[in-house]
């Protein structure tokens, strides 16, 4: 079996941390002994560009439950967790190519090997691996019936490839799934990334300014949970109605150009490109801390940064200290990347069973469906979406209520009215 890891010897440590998230991972559970007895991805290989995981590895040890044969590698150089990899290696005999910190040659390099495999499907965090079959591995893309995409980023860069006619199969948009975006985007990034700057910084979130730039569903959960550790949260926005939602719900909202001079704080989740510019470095208070939680490392301008710097230090880790020729600092965290999975563990467990239970389920729906999908990007079928959200509610022990026949008619007629 090919791979390529940090350390085999780091197996068993991440044998124990993939049995935890398992234990809050009930509904993929269902999933998995369902799988193991149908095999319903017999002889499917499947090409996975992940974060590598404790959650990771429990979609990886499902897939392979129902009969698929499985390489990961890593969908961001700072993600990767080495004793999960190591795990999935030792304990699974997945082929992982994923090692923390990797340059980004390395990082290309364990995505064509991952590659090489000649897959029927691909599933992608961010869209690298469609990119980079398409661009440089287009054999390969001949014999791959569909792939999955599990973020807003990634989706963004499929729907743009489907509408310049560049996509060559089918993707499932999962991060548009319902029990996906509300609660992974929203409450997993909201927790996770508070979890990450508190990690890499211990600073104390009351009394402080935390400046949001992006008030989506990532920004709206981390608005909420910002405040709910009694910071001052201040929104930035591009978009009139999700601004005005921030306001409604009683935040301070203003432009970059004056939030940079008051933030104590600054944390990006755009998907959007140089939300942070040379400008609002120049206007930042001393010490001002800032971090990204978005997909790419692209909305800090880091290379602004570097040639306002006078010099640069690691503080702490996952904290690179710029002092500038004015002798102020800036506290850069996890060289801007995805700051919860940098300097924390990622969402809970939780709240990735459900994004893993939809890649799980879309997976099977293509196994069985993908002859009759064009190339282009779909949303998750609503029978799964709604079986998720159904299958969570049973594992948490929550009942709800049924409509009564004469509630089906009334709603289905227009007859009642005053
Ligand atoms: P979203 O589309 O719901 O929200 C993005 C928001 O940013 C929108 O409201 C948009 O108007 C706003 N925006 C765009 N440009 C801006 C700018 N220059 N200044 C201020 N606001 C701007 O997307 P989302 O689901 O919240 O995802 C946001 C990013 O986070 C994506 O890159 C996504 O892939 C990523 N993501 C990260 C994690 C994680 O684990 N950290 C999890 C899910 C998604
Ligand atoms: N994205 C955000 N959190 C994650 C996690 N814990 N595992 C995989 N992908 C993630």
């Amino acid at each position: 079996m090919d791979y390529d890891i940090r350390d085999r010897a780091l197996a068993s440590k991440g044998l124990l941390r993939i049995r935890w998230a398992e234990s809050n991972m009930p509904v993929l559970g269902m999933i998995a002994r369902r799988f193991a007895k149908e095999r319903p991805l017999a002889g499917i290989r499947i090409a996975a560009c992940l974060h590598v995981t404790t959650e990771t590895a429990n979609l990886m040890k499902t897939l392979k439950a129902g009969g698929a044969e499985v390489r990961l590698c890593a969908s961001n150089p700072l993600s990767t967790q080495d004793d999960v990899a190591a795990s999935l290696v030792v304990d699974d005999g997945i082929g992982v190519f994923a090692i923390r910190g990797i340059d980004s040659a390395g990082y290309y390099e364990h995505i064509r090997a991952a590659l090489s495999f000649s897959p029927k499907i691909t599933m992608d965090d961010g869209a690298d691996l469609v990119f980079t079959i398409h661009s440089e591995m287009q054999d390969v893309a001949a014999g791959v019936i569909g792939g999955t995409e599990e973020t807003t980023t990634g989706v963004i860069r499929l729907r743009s490839m489907a509408r310049e006619g560049a996509l060559r199969y089918p993707i499932i948009a999962v991060n548009d799934a319902m029990t996906k975006h509300l609660f992974d985007n929203r409450y997993g990034t909201g927790q996770s990334t508070i979890d990450g700057i508190l990690r890499a910084t211990n600073t104390l979130l009351a009394g402080s300014k935390v400046v949001i730039a992006g008030y989506g569903w990532c920004g709206r959960g981390l608005a909420a949970r910002a405040r709910g550790m009694g910071a001052n949260v201040i929104i930035t926005e591009i978009d009139p109605l999700k601004a005005l939602e921030a306001v409604m719900e009683g935040f301070t909202v203003m432009p970059m150009d004056e939030a940079a001079s008051v933030g104590d704080i600054f944390v990006t989740v755009t998907g959007n490109t140089s939300v942070i510019r040379k400008e609002h470095l120049v206007a930042m208070k001393d010490g001002a801390i800032v971090a990204n939680s978005g997909h790419f490392n692209v909305e800090i301008d880091l290379e602004d940064l570097e040639k306002m710097k006078q010099s640069k230090q690691v503080v702490r880790d996952n904290v690179e200290e710029y002092v500038l020729k004015d002798g102020k600092r800036i506290r850069v965290l996890g060289e801007g990347r995805l700051i919860n999975l940098a300097a924390a563990e990622g969402h809970p467990a939780s709240v990735m069973d459900m994004s893993f239970a939809n890649q799980a389920l879309c997976i099977e729906y293509l196994v069985k469906s993908s002859q009759d999908l064009e190339p282009g990007v779909y949303t998750v079928p609503e029978e799964i979406d709604t079986d998720v959200a159904r299958l969570k509610l049973e594992a948490l022990g929550v009942k709800i209520d049924k409509l009564t026949d004469k509630q089906r008619e009334y709603l289905a007629s227009w007859r009642t009215g005053t």
